[in-house]
């Protein structure tokens, strides 16, 4: 008898232990960080910002942007949203149809505005290469006076004896770093080299190295397609490719405790900063023996996108604070806008220093109402100019918000 009860009472908290565990790990997460239940979410007014959206088809669909502190040009990849919402491959969307070939950078003069309040906009050419980019995340370097382009390429996958396009929605898409070097005075990106591995997998972000040699991509998950990619979110997965751009070789350099990695970003003191969205952790990594090796990881609350890090050691994060009506404006971009908010970790290489993980989080602005900023994959803060660019994947704008004056 006590045999039993003391069998079935050690099934039942094991029962219980499970439960608790999965509850924690997966469930939590899901309700206070994917949903997020309880968060306060306050309205731009509250912040020391004047914000105008910049509409025009050239500055739809902008994953992610660059800003050239020094030359004052602000640089986006982009698309049109129809495009986007067929064909992206990070999102799981596979339509090749609905490709439009119009991926492009965008390019503006962050200190003119002009008359026509367009900021001198215009787009990088890319001669022959404009059928075959698919744009997501990217990085610029200076590398011999030349402004030089690591782009994230998402191909559909091509049937190399054939020619025609294979079934992206079972083999995922073909996805490479193209490097480009800029031409100023033609505007116009050269060709350089194309990253091709089995170690860029399902590529987001990127982050190149102070020589311009080394680069780190975040693959946000550990398969192109299937069934279990979606739980991933709940259950964490995705890996850190280190690439040289010299050799255009690359290795799986850290594959453990990452959530969805999405941004990333480099500083001179040899850290990678790698913004987890199915966590909400920033995480802290080290080169060591060709391993990006995790010093350190930082929990936001806060699903994250881009992150930029500025002229101050200042880390930047784009931040959903309602990921529900992210997916909303998703699937509706021209009309449904979502809450943004932009995450700053003041000095974030001092601070880690001084408090390890208890690094200090603030919000360096917010939008409530969807009001002003759109729904946003990155932010990049100008510390020269006091302002802040905001673009999206699924936003018909861009945003350029001005410090008021304290
Ligand atoms: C794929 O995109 C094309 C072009 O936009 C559209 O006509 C077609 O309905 C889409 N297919 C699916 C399955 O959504
Ligand atoms: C993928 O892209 C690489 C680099 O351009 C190319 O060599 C390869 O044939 C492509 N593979 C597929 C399946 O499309």
């Amino acid at each position: 008898m006590a045999g039993i009860l003391g069998n079935r009472a050690i099934f039942w908290s094991f029962i219980v232990l499970a439960t608790s565990v999965i509850y924690r790990t997966y469930i939590h997460n899901f309700i206070f960080l994917t949903l997020g239940i309880g968060r306060e979410i306050q309205p731009i007014e509250d912040f020391p910002w004047t914000c105008t959206r910049i509409s025009h088809s050239l500055l739809e669909g902008c994953e992610d942007l660059w800003l050239d502190e020094q030359d004052r040009k602000l640089y986006a990849a982009c698309n049109n949203l129809n495009s986007r919402k067929g064909w992206s491959p990070g999102g799981s969307l596979y339509n090749i149809s609905a490709r439009s070939r119009t991926d492009h950078i965008a390019v503006i003069d962050v200190d003119q505005p002009g008359s026509n309040g367009l900021y001198g906009l215009c787009h990088l050419n890319i001669g022959g290469y404009q059928d075959d980019l698919d744009l997501h995340g990217f990085d610029v370097r200076k590398v011999d006076g030349r402004l030089r382009f690591w782009l994230i390429n998402h191909r559909p996958p091509v049937d190399h004896v054939t020619g025609e396009f294979l079934e992206a929605l079972v083999v995922g898409a073909n996805s490479t770093v193209e490097i480009f070097d800029l031409d100023e005075t033609s505007n116009t990106l050269g060709h350089f080299k194309t990253v091709a591995s089995e170690a860029i997998l399902t590529p987001n972000g990127l982050a190149v190295e102070e020589d311009g040699l080394g680069f780190v991509v975040t693959n946000d998950h550990n398969t192109k397609t299937g069934t279990f990619r979606g739980l991933e979110m709940l259950s964490g997965g995705g890996s850190l490719a280190y690439c040289r751009s010299d050799t255009g070789k690359c290795h799986i350099a850290a594959d453990k405790g990452l959530s969805i990695p999405n941004g990333i970003a480099h500083d001179k003191n040899g850290y990678y900063y790698v913004a987890n969205s199915g966590s909400g952790d920033i995480t802290v990594h080290k080169l060591v023996n060709k391993e990006l090796i995790m010093v350190e990881s930082i929990n936001t609350g806060y699903p994250m996108d881009n992150l930029w890090l500025d002229a101050d050691g200042n880390l930047i994060a784009a931040a959903f604070p309602d990921t529900i009506a992210f997916v909303k404006s998703s699937v509706d971009p021209y009309n449904v806008f979502a809450p943004a908010t932009v995450l700053m970790i003041n000095e974030i290489a001092e601070q880690l220093k001084t408090s390890g993980k208890n690094v200090k989080v603030t919000k360096l602005a917010e939008d409530r109402d969807a009001n002003s900023l759109p729904s946003s994959t990155v932010a990049v803060h100008d510390m020269k100019g006091h302002k802040l660019f905001l673009a999206g994947i699924f936003s018909p704008f861009i945003t350029i918000c001005e410090q008021r004056p304290k």
